[in-house]
């Protein structure tokens, strides 16, 4: 999102910041009150059975996703007020299995601030947000961007930290410096930081701390090289299988082919990193990590060994239809990452079988059969790719419906919500030749193979869910209802 959109958003939303102007138990308490008082109000029709989503209002990026105390904590950036973009609050949800999620008390409510992106980490037994404060003034360029901390002793209540901001600027003072991401080393907590050059290249900024309130500044780890786009948000900075990651969501990019088709992409350079000398040294060149219409945002967790990615199911400057059912935005399945070669591959987390509601319907689906589901629904299907698979996904009372197909001439699978509004890659599978497709009410995920081409599209079907198989070919099919896991 640019600068001047919040700005102008702002403009017309300021009378709803005024009304939490003070962060107080009174104010928290009032704003749990109204949400209650808002949600009979939802219209259920597309609301998601298993993704999170905001309990009534919009929801962006997902925020501070963390472990303590023996659960996984997600927060995410929240408006409860209008299903659209309003003065930043962090939401909150926990689980214990990245599978079933139980909402908790909005986390963060804007003062002066609102409350942008930001991550959590976990200090002895006190929980640490760190997150973006855009203050709005009234001379050019007319916000500024710092960072602030809240934190906590029961993971549940947060308080602001009286010293905030405790990183006010950036080495060329730059109002865009948004969406820290903290995390441990050694004797040391890192950041990274979003934020561009004065000419405008997207860049990440690398500070250390010894008690997350003093930084000082080490070294820019990314920056563009012109074509990188001009702002990049979201980074995310982490390990994987003996390579470094630089995660992030660029800004500016100019759609190429097949590449980066939505307004603005998420994706990862691989290199490597000396934490002597705190030089990332990039390796393989930015890769998008999901090629679906609706993903943005992404950020990570890393526990137990083991590597956990969440994204906005969603994307800037695009309708979101649900907006007129009084809420507007999700998170996509949470899924394990691995670096095979070159490439990151996601898998939905081992958990998610939980899910499954029946016994599994195995079939041969000859070419213009149809199966029925209701709203959720996983299907496991394989199909010959020396030919064509169509597959149609649609409403069984209407709607809209996509098309998932893969074209054996070209070698790629294709995503196609009608009227050109089509995301595709080259596939070679590493591994499987199946694809695990996931239905909610208002949604479609596709990881083919072991995952190392997933797409995740938003879709608006009417009723339960009707998948025919128009292809040439009998497709194999393994399908599952799958069980609520979000509270409705
Ligand atoms: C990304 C983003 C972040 C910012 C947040 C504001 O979608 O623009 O850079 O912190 O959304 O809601």
């Amino acid at each position: 999102m640019t600068g001047l959109r919040y700005i102008v958003i702002f403009a017309f939303l300021s009378l709803a910041l005024s009304k939490s102007v003070r962060q107080t138990d009174e104010a928290k308490k009032e704003l749990e009150q109204y949400i209650l008082d808002k949600k009979p109000e939802i219209d259920p029709k597309w609301r998601l059975l298993y993704h999170v989503m905001p309990p009534v209002g919009w929801m962006n990026d997902p925020n501070g996703f963390s472990f303590y105390r023996g659960e996984y904590h997600l927060f995410y950036q929240f408006y409860p007020y209008d299903s659209a973009w309003g003065p930043m609050h962090w939401g909150h949800v926990s689980s214990e299995d990245l599978v079933t999620w139980k909402q908790l008390p909005t986390a963060l409510l804007p003062d002066n601030e609102m409350c942008f992106s930001g991550s959590a980490v976990t200090d002895g037994d006190t929980m640490i947000l760190m997150y973006t404060g855009r203050v709005i003034s009234d001379v050019e360029p007319f916000y500024n961007e710092t960072q602030y901390l809240a934190l906590s002793d029961d993971g549940v209540n947060f308080q602001k930290y009286e010293g905030n901001p405790v990183l006010a600027t950036t080495p060329n003072s730059s109002p865009d410096f948004r969406d820290p991401k903290a995390w441990r080393h050694g004797d040391h907590w890192y950041v990274i930081i979003g934020s561009k050059t004065d000419d405008s290249r997207g860049r990440v900024l690398l500070y250390r701390s010894e008690d997350m309130k003093n930084w000082q500044f080490l070294n820019v780890l990314g920056e563009s090289n012109g074509d990188m786009g001009y702002m990049w948000e979201c980074p995310d900075f982490f390990e994987l299988n003996g390579k470094f990651v630089l995660l992030m969501s660029p800004q500016g990019l100019e759609p190429q082919g097949d590449r980066f088709k939505n307004i603005y992409q998420t994706g990862y350079i691989i290199g490597s990193f000396n934490y002597d000398t705190f030089e990332f040294v990039p390796e393989v060149e930015f890769q998008e990590i999901d090629f679906g219409h609706d993903f943005y945002a992404a950020t990570t967790l890393g526990h137990d060994g083991k590597r956990y990615l969440i994204s906005w199911f969603n994307m800037w400057e695009v309708p979101l239809p649900e907006d007129v059912d009084g809420w507007a935005g999700a998170m996509t399945l949470v899924r394990e990452i691995e670096l095979i070669g070159t490439t990151i591959i996601q898998k939905p987390v081992d958990g998610q079988k939980s899910l499954r509601d029946s016994e599994a319907i195995v079939t041969d689906l000859e070419p213009n059969q149809k199966l029925e589901f209701e709203k959720a629904a996983e299907l496991i299907i394989e199909g010959s790719l020396d030919e064509k698979i169509e597959l149609v996904f649609e409403g069984s009372e209407g709607g809209q419906k996509a098309w998932i197909r893969w074209q054996p001439d070209v070698r790629k699978v294709v995503v196609d919500r009608g009227s050109e509004d089509i995301r595709q890659v080259e596939w070679t599978p590493l591994g499987s030749h199946s694809w695990r497709i996931f239905l909610d009410a208002s949604s479609i995920e596709l990881f083919c193979g072991e995952g190392e081409a997933v797409f995740s599209s938003r879709l608006y079907p009417l009723g339960g869910w009707t998948v025919s198989n128009e292809s040439p070919q009998s497709l194999r099919v393994e399908a599952y209802s799958l069980k609520r896991s979000f509270p409705e």
